[in-house]
């Protein structure tokens, strides 16, 4: 009766199930796998965003496909602040479609590009979101890995990226930085990208809604929308590549969204910027305007009140990264030197960071035995497909003193 794009097995896995049942026994479980900021105690410029919503002034409904002008006015000029010297100069709002949430985005973006059954390239590893989006459109993910490098930092393996194309392929995704690997796009690796998908006439997607949150400290390398070639990269020093504004050869698309941006999933406002040669990037918003036609998901208060919260994104973005710093400090004094069996991968960006097991580790069943006996839940490794080794990801994002005795528990529980 129903559709295969959902899996007949809609059962929780074991460690899902045991996290509920503890729970509704009334237990506390230390969670390092929250990933919902508004529950981690950060404030927020409540008033002010009281006041942004005010701003909706009569209720004329004006329905427009790639959302109201002020609120696409108000995100080219996010990209621009941090856009000085560019030369691709200053954002079109026009190419710029408003959506309900970056996952909205990438469903509008399947449904542009892809015919049932086509292909699009995923990184492993990777958030599981990607899999749960596809199969809603009905097409299929073909992933391709990314590397650990010596240095600690994980790299695009170009090689398996090239043969996970086929002629079903209709785009490749990046996650800048990436989520769970956490490290930001380099400028080779976007040349690359940009050659290998226009050469393969295929679009690239980019997911950019980790970028504000670099994780290490200020040494960070703009290469904003400047050239790719102006990049440096030294010592401790990395340089990140933002993909908006830069010119290039393939079809190229950014999503974002107020869901990382401002810390505020709720308020359901996420975009995707559209580049490229101009023909093809035209036709592209053309179809992308239908699509969004037939839905018209954003709600107007929301796009009204964006130039506002925007403006009031520094300083909630301060606190989380201050905490994902603090935290990711602790990570370092308990797992940095590997000492005990288990090191901390140093992350460049993002709200979580990865422990490296031993590659004979059960990651299921260290990840029962935290919640067992130390009411520690994270996420083990295998949920994001890792290609090689096996790991535990930690939010960053919890409280410091919660984020302390989780990892003393780890600690404990792995001696
Ligand atoms: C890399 C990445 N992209 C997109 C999303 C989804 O964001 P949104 O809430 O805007 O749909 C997530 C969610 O955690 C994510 O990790």
């Amino acid at each position: 009766m129903f559709s295969s794009r959902l899996p007949d097995d809609l059962s929780e896995n074991l460690l899902t199930r045991r996290a509920r049942e503890l729970r509704a026994d009334g237990g506390e479980l230390l969670d390092l796998t929250i990933s919902n900021p508004t529950r981690t105690g950060f404030t927020y410029p409540e008033e002010e965003m009281r006041v942004a919503f005010a701003r909706v002034a009569d209720l004329a409904y004006d329905p427009q496909p790639r959302g109201l002008v002020v609120t696409r006015e108000a995100i080219a000029g996010y990209y621009a602040e941090g856009a000085e010297g560019a030369e691709g100069g200053p954002l079109d709002p026009g190419s710029i479609h408003c959506t309900a949430s970056s996952s909205e985005a990438y469903s509008m973006l399947f449904k542009l590009l892809c015919d049932p059954g086509d292909e699009i390239c995923i990184p492993l590893p990777a958030y599981p979101l990607f899999a749960w989006l596809a199969g809603l459109d009905a097409i299929t993910i073909r992933p391709y890995n990314l590397r650990l490098a010596p240095d600690g930092r994980w790299r695009i393996d170009m090689h398996s990226l090239d043969l996970a194309i086929s002629d079903r392929t209709r785009a490749v995704i990046v996650v800048n930085p990436s989520n769970p690997a956490a490290n930001y796009l380099r400028p080779d690796e976007f040349l690359q990208l940009d050659s290998l998908c226009a050469r393969n006439r295929i679009a690239l997607i980019t997911d950019e809604v980790f970028w504000d949150f670099p994780l290490m400290d200020h040494s960070v390398a703009e290469s904003g929308l400047a050239s790719a070639a102006d990049s440096t990269e030294r010592g401790n020093l990395i340089s990140r590549q933002r993909t908006v504004g830069i010119p290039g050869d393939a079809l190229r698309f950014t999503i974002n969204g107020l869901s990382k941006l401002l810390a505020l999933p709720q308020m359901k406002l996420g975009w995707m910027l559209t580049e490229g040669p101009a023909r093809l990037r035209d036709e592209a918003l053309a179809r992308l305007d239908v699509i969004a036609d037939a839905y018209l998901s954003v709600s107007t208060p929301v796009m009204a009140a964006a130039p506002v919260l925007l403006a009031l994104r520094a300083p909630i973005q301060e606190q989380i990264r201050i905490r994902c710093l603090r935290n990711l400090e602790a990570a370092r004094m308990h797992f940095g030197s590997g000492r005990s069996g288990i090191s901390l991968l140093q992350p460049e960006g993002g709200w979580s960071a990865l422990l490296r097991l031993p590659d004979d580790a059960d990651e299921e069943a260290i990840a029962l035995r935290l919640l067992e006996d130390e009411r520690v839940l994270v996420h083990p490794g295998y949920l994001f497909d890792f290609a090689r080794g096996k790991f535990l990801a930690l939010s960053l994002l919890g409280p410091a003193d919660r984020f302390l005795r989780a990892l003393e528990a780890i600690d404990r529980a792995w001696k």
